[in-house]
């Protein structure tokens, strides 16, 4: 399959996106389902798992969100949202048919041409599962494409859970390799996720061809050592370990600094990065 990403994103002018559906994913992390704008839809929207978004609302400004949908799904544009402050307290009072302005896709996303034909390890702490969830769901579309795939999930508790129902539809998948865990407090639920921080889940992941996987990592920071630290035991090359990596952001074009990371810009040249790159991170060490 040749894979195709979009060219130039548009820098500063927004696009208009209507709301179609949403839902509550844990108490404070909403689920929207968005589509362009009739005046909109001819445009070329493709955009790649790992990148992100700039949503604004009149009057709130804007903020950036990573793309929770797959490219493969065309049309339609997916969002998990943590209720937090200013604008996204303004984007949970939107309803059906409200509308909400988009620039982008920005960052660099994952880099899927290198992943093809490779064995992959997918490790998401909490509101890390909504970017990762683009490219669980363009892995799972594009099947064939991927050799082995692992996916490991820690929440605080079951509650806190991205996704949980989809999640425990594919536990019975042979698609995947999936394992669950929380914190604490999986009564009700043992047979599907475990107790114990996510690095316990890694008692799963056995017969790894370090020549032939790559980890992608998304969560909170301080989950990233300690993840990383598990993953480099399999003797995997460091630039084979993504780390997607969160900063403040204004601009999301470069322009401004505010997301800079010694000489990089989270959002041009990341959010997605090798381990080897950001070695020497807070979060990493
Ligand atoms: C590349 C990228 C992807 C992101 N993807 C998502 C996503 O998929 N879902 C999601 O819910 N959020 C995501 N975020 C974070 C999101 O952008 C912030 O939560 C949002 O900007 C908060 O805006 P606000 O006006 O509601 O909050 P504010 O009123 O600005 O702040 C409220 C509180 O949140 C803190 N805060 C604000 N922004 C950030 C931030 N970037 N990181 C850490 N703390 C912050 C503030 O310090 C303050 O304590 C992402 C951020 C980046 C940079
Ligand atoms: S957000 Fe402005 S330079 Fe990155």
């Amino acid at each position: 399959m040749k894979y195709e990403y979009k060219k130039e994103p548009e820098l500063y002018t927004p696009i208009m996106m209507r709301i179609i559906s949403k839902r509550d994913l844990t108490p404070d992390v909403r689920f929207f389902q968005t589509v362009p704008k009739e005046e909109f839809k001819h445009l070329d929207l493709d955009y790649k798992p790992g990148q992100f978004m700039m949503l604004s609302l009149y009057g709130s400004g804007e903020a950036p969100f990573s793309i929770s949908s797959s490219p493969t799904r065309k049309g339609i544009f997916e969002f998990a949202i943590r209720k937090t402050g200013k604008i996204t307290n303004k984007i949970f009072e939107l309803k059906d048919g409200d509308q909400l302005g988009l620039r982008g896709p920005f960052g660099n996303g994952f880099p899927i041409e290198k992943m093809l034909g490779k064995d992959i390890v997918i490790v998401a702490g909490g509101l890390g599962a909504a970017p990762l969830r683009s490219l669980l769901l363009y892995i799972l579309d594009n099947r064939e494409l991927f050799g082995r795939l692992i996916y490991l999930y820690g929440a605080k508790n079951p509650q806190e859970m991205l996704y949980r129902p989809d999640f425990f539809e594919m536990l019975e998948s042979d698609q995947l390799e999936l394992h669950l865990t929380v914190d604490k407090g999986n009564e009700g639920f043992e047979d599907k996720i475990e107790e114990g921080m996510v690095t316990h889940l890694f008692k799963y992941v056995n017969d790894i061809d370090p020549k032939n996987t790559i980890a992608c990592v998304c969560g909170p920071p301080v989950m990233y050592k300690f993840v990383v630290n598990e993953i480099l035991k399999y003797n995997l090359e460091k630039h084979n370990i993504l780390v997607n990596l969160e900063r403040r952001m204004k601009c999301g074009t470069g322009k401004c600094g505010h997301c800079i990371i010694d000489y990089r810009y989270t959002c041009i040249d990341g959010p997605v990065f090798t381990y080897w790159d950001v070695i020497h991170m807070r979060e990493l060490i």
